[in-house]
């Protein structure tokens, strides 16, 4: 597909969505790689959590967000979540006009090829681990690679919902990783569960856990620099909810701080 972005408009933002705090994950770290970009950020917040829902309707969420940021001219979409790059991503990726950034294809061909790593767990939503993106995707880069999958159906609300510090977190967290074989390292695979860093940490030494998001930030900074889709200098940077924006605020405390009450936005 040809992109239309040229040299004379590199000041189109770069639009991040996930179905709510989670993306702001990667968000934060792609600002802090390339600070001179605009950027469009949209949390579908209504609709959360993804990680519950059909195939159909996150792929009708996906496209109402794509046509949303096709209208604000987004040069480069970035998929800030696990669950639509696993469920959505092969069903859109050819219907835009602008470059589209799935986590999972993303990162996979660095976690399969992390030095002395044969055994891997993934922790993600239920929609993430039904569909075996992970294991699939690792798998097409080094076949050796064991993957084992786990879903932790509460920890998005937990994050959604403020409670990261709350025994209903501590417990939930234990339970699922009691459940994990002895593996060399964890991936968090949902875009939320880094918020959850310090319950985890009371468990498994922090350097257990891999959050993907580190290589997906960098990989889109490569991509965009390479194909000269660089901005130069930073003009704004919008943030988007479907339902909630007070909640969107104190939820994202961790990990970005918002200067404003993101905009309520129906599509
Ligand atoms: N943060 C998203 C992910 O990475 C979606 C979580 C959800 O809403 O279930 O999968």
């Amino acid at each position: 597909m040809e992109y239309k972005t040229t040299l004379n408009n590199i000041n189109r933002p770069i639009a991040f969505f996930d179905s709510g705090v989670g993306g702001l994950t990667v968000f934060s770290k792609v600002k802090k790689l390339l600070p001179k970009e605009n950027y469009l950020y949209f949390g579908d917040t209504k609709n959360m959590p993804y990680g519950e829902k059909s195939e159909e309707e996150l792929v009708g969420y996906a496209h109402k967000i794509f046509k949303f940021f096709e209208k604000e001219e987004a040069k480069a979409v970035v998929m800030a979540c696990n669950t639509t790059s696993a469920v959505t991503y092969e069903k859109l990726k050819d219907k835009y006009n602008f470059k589209i950034y799935p986590i999972i294809q993303s990162v996979s061909s660095s976690l399969a090829s992390l030095d002395g790593i044969n055994k891997l767990a993934v922790i993600a939503t239920p929609a993430t681990i039904n569909s075996h993106a992970y294991s699939r995707e690792i798998k097409k880069h080094n076949s050796s690679v064991e993957v084992f999958e786990i879903s932790a159906p509460k920890w998005v609300r937990i994050v959604e919902e403020g409670r990261i510090n709350s025994s209903e977190a501590l417990d939930d967290v234990k339970e699922i990783l009691d459940k994990i074989p002895k593996v060399d390292k964890i991936v968090l695979a949902c875009t939320h569960y880094p918020y959850l860093s310090e319950v985890l940490g009371k468990f498994l030494p922090p350097d257990m856990f891999i959050d993907p998001s580190l290589y997906f930030a960098q990989n889109i900074k490569n991509d965009l620099e390479k194909s000269g889709f660089l901005n130069n200098k930073f003009e704004y940077e919008k943030f988007y909810v479907s339902s909630s924006p007070e909640n969107f605020v104190k939820s994202s405390q961790l990990f970005y701080k918002l200067n404003s009450l993101p905009e309520l936005k129906i599509l």
